[in-house]
């Protein structure tokens, strides 16, 4: 890659410079960096969370010392806050902004669709951007892979269409029964809870759930798939109508499962008439450097979900799966089994329609590879002792930190988030135990800016 630094002085002055200077391919260039010109969170942050402790339930938003800061906009790769501070941002917001914070198009489309016509009746009497959503999302997904036409479910979060998905299983087989995979994350909706493999998550709200899931081991190693065999081969596939899965899975800890995990899943649904539900909802549109994370293995499903990136910035989701299982739902009569009042909302609509227009270009895939491929060799440069893995694919990267008796050190990456926001670096970190750092930027993150922002992940590691 052949990306020298030469950086001087201690790089905690590096968020009160405006520049980074680094060689690359030969090359001299200059970032611009992020500006810091407040304590971390500033005066403003610091009293809008205050206002917010005293109206938001105090479940919903984190406050601590030093965390967190208000956005007030975001452009790119970049966000500023309320106290004006400038940061690079490695999360895409939740991995919204694959294509770009405030994405020209994207604003445009929004702007001009909401001058016109901001809501419809979605189930009733709808617009003709829903027929435009539809038949793309059929058109990227189920016809690419030439399984035929794909019927579409729209819906606002992504863990609504997963409850769309679950819900499809059920009609299309009569089997209550769910299959998901440990640390799965699939949404916080009770229906979606069904199906999802955080417990901390759950296990709250046991009691008012049906227990009709199976959990499986999410495989990490050849080993690990004879085992999944032997589990699968235990089930009492008569009473499970769907096996939910996440091809990488992104909250879990940016877990890349090994090669042939998907065929062998395809293989045991097909085999006992379950549907296969791939849930890429963080992981669709290119953020793995594939339109869809699956086509990493050629491996398609029944049903998939997505949602995120497919506006990227408004509550649009979708379920889409095979006309034959999307066809089991009942003609509606006048009432649908299952709609709500923002579903195919024109102004999601119409950004849905321009961002998947984007996606639709195979060049996005490729720079999400090379961006990836460049982000991964630069991490795994690192070295430090807390680094158990560095692993990802394309623009959805993990660092797995443990201490040396193997403990997950989700106390170093804790503290690290608050230390690179001083820094001017918006991360999160994942995993159940927290202590898995995720690089997740938008797509076209500057070099520069990548080098930035593992020069600081390099310097505090060595602190710890
Ligand atoms: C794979 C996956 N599925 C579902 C969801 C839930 O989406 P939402 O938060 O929009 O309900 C998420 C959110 O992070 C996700 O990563």
């Amino acid at each position: 890659m052949g990306i020298s630094y030469g950086l001087e002085g201690s790089l905690e002055l590096m968020a009160v410079v405006s520049s980074l200077k680094f060689s690359s391919g030969g090359l001299e260039l200059e970032q611009m960096l992020p500006e810091i010109i407040t304590e971390i969170p500033g005066p403003k942050s610091r009293e809008l969370a205050l206002e917010l402790r005293k109206y938001e339930s105090h479940n919903v938003t984190y406050v601590a010392e030093d965390w967190p800061i208000f956005w007030e906009r975001a452009e790119g790769s970049w966000v500023w806050d309320a106290d004006g501070n400038r940061y690079i941002d490695m999360t895409s917001a939740f991995g919204v902004a694959g294509l770009g914070h405030t994405q020209p198009d994207l604003r445009n489309a929004m702007v001009e669709q909401s001058g016109k016509l901001m809501h419809a009746m979605g189930d009733v009497h709808p617009t003709q951007l829903k027929v435009e959503v539809c038949k793309r999302l059929s058109q990227m997904t189920f016809e690419r892979w030439g399984l035929g036409t794909g019927k579409t479910l729209l819906a606002n979060s992504g863990f609504e269409a997963v409850e769309s998905a679950l819900k499809t299983a059920y009609i299309a087989t009569g089997k209550p029964g769910v299959i998901h995979f440990q640390n799965g994350y699939h949404g916080l909706g009770y229906g979606a809870l069904l199906g999802g493999g955080f417990d901390k998550f759950r296990s709250p709200f046991d009691a008012q759930l049906a227990d009709v899931r199976t959990v499986l081991q999410y495989p990490r190693t050849e080993t690990d798939l004879e085992d999944l065999e032997d589990q699968l081969d235990m089930i009492k596939a008569s009473e499970v109508g769907a096996l939910i899965v996440e091809p990488v899975q992104g909250r879990g800890g940016k877990v890349v499962p090994p090669a042939g995990f998907l065929k062998q899943l395809r293989r045991w649904c097909d085999a006992h008439g379950v549907v296969l539900i791939f849930d890429e909802i963080y992981s669709g549109f290119n953020r793995s450097g594939r339109l869809f994370a699956c086509e990493w293995e050629e491996v398609y499903p029944d049903v998939i979900c997505v949602g995120k990136a497919l506006s990227g910035g408004y509550p649009i989701s979708a379920c889409v799966g095979r006309a034959e299982i999307m066809d089991k739902w009942p003609v509606s009569p006048g009432e649908a089994l299952h709609t709500s009042t923002f579903l195919g909302n024109p102004v999601g609509c119409a950004m849905a329609i321009t961002a998947l227009d984007k996606h639709a270009d195979p060049a996005v895939a490729r720079d999400v590879e090379r961006q990836g491929d460049e982000l991964m060799a630069m991490l795994r440069e690192i070295e430090s002792p807390l680094i158990k893995e560095v692993r990802g694919r394309g623009m959805m990267i993990g660092v797995e930190l443990c201490h040396a008796d193997g403990s997950p050190a989700g106390d170093v990456a804790g503290p690290m988030l608050g230390e690179m926001l001083k820094r001017g670096v918006v991360m999160l970190a994942d995993g159940p135990d927290g202590n898995v750092l995720a690089f997740t930027p938008p797509f076209y993150v500057t070099l520069g800016e990548l080098v930035y922002v593992v020069e600081n992940v390099r310097e505090l590691l060595g602190k710890y």
